[in-house]
């Protein structure tokens, strides 16, 4: 079947042939097409281990922005692919599975945001990056979990904020800046899994471990923490410590480059609530496969694109954050 027929049918991908050293074709395609493949840390291994480069989402964004490659292919979720695009709008910009969304995102729907800030225009509006393109584009200032510490200190104490959609993140910064940002009610589904209870019990088998823990987790969860960072941060404090064992509750793709990049180390993934499920593994973030890493760069297809007015407005906040994170060394 060609592609044409596929698309028809409203497939992601279509099957491989599993004669097919797939590791070696997507070498040589991303060669031939000049393609850069970026990957977030909570891809599987293999993505991870083929990725250019593998990082969180401000660094995604940071590669996309200065990248010569022709297409990028971002192995992450769609959010990310639209930053990139909208980021590099000349560029051929893919996703191996169009599917794969964020529940974060979704809890922010750009009309109902719009609406929000409409009644408080008073506000400076503050996104975090897990948030479609068309939030962005009433947003003034983008931020991740690396930066938004800083971005929101950027501001001087009595500016009135709005933050959003992350309801867990917001109070989190609202707690550590002493601000007062009115918050939309948002959280991602991976995130509020992690329970006070289940870590506890870890800790009484590894009394001494580091409780690293992302600040898209429960308020009560980030306060048994040792460290509340993003991915790269606790990656950052992973490597500095001098602890041998780690309970780490994020998306358990996080602990494959903590494993590289400390062999020596024991990284335990904190387990969801319901541990019948593998609920610790974003399962929109799980959706791209290596096959359809290689398809993507065959066909050059599934393919982000962004409305050419949303991303007008859209770039403006995500270049601020970009700015403000060099100014500021991340
Ligand atoms: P990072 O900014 O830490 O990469 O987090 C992205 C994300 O999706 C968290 O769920
Ligand atoms: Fe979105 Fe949560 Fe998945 Fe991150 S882990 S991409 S916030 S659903």
């Amino acid at each position: 079947m060609n592609k044409k027929e596929w698309l028809k049918k409203g497939y992601v991908a279509e099957p491989v042939d599993k004669t097919l050293d797939l590791k070696a074709e997507i070498n040589k395609l991303r060669k031939e097409k000049n393609a850069v493949i970026l990957g977030h840390y909570y891809q599987s291994d293999e993505i991870q281990d083929i990725a250019d480069f593998v990082g969180d989402s401000l660094a995604l964004a940071q590669w996309a922005a200065k990248t010569d490659a022709d297409v990028i292919v971002m192995c992450g979720v769609h959010f990310m692919g639209e930053t990139a695009k909208v980021l590099c709008p000349d560029k051929k910009v893919l996703v191996p599975d169009l599917n794969a969304g964020c529940s974060l995102a979704d809890s922010c729907p750009a009309d109902e945001f719009a609406k929000f800030v409409k009644e408080h225009p008073d506000h400076t509006v503050i996104s975090y990056v897990n948030t479609t393109a068309a939030v962005k584009a009433v947003t003034d200032v983008v931020v991740t979990s690396t930066n938004a510490k800083q971005i929101v200190e950027s501001f001087a104490k009595e500016t009135k904020i709005i933050f959003g959609p992350d309801r867990n993140l917001g109070n989190y910064i609202n707690s550590i800046t002493n601000r007062n940002m009115l918050l939309w009610n948002g959280a991602c589904h991976v995130h509020e899994q992690f329970s006070v209870e289940k870590i506890l019990k870890l800790k009484q088998q590894y009394p001494d471990a580091a409780v690293l823990v992302h600040p898209e987790c429960k308020g009560a969860v980030a306060k048994l923490a040792d460290k509340v960072a993003s991915t790269a941060g606790l990656l950052k404090y992973a490597i500095a410590s001098d602890k041998k064992d780690f309970i780490v509750a994020t998306e358990s793709g996080i602990l494959h480059e903590m494993r590289k990049q400390c062999p020596d180390k024991n990284f335990i993934p904190a387990p969801p609530e319901d541990s019948t499920c593998a609920c610790n593994e974003c399962n929109f973030m799980r959706l791209n496969t290596l096959e359809k890493l290689y398809n993507t760069l065959k066909y050059e297809w599934p393919e982000v694109t962004v409305d050419e007015a949303v991303a007008y407005e859209a770039v403006k906040p995500i270049r601020k954050m970009l700015e403000i994170s060099e100014k500021l060394g991340l």
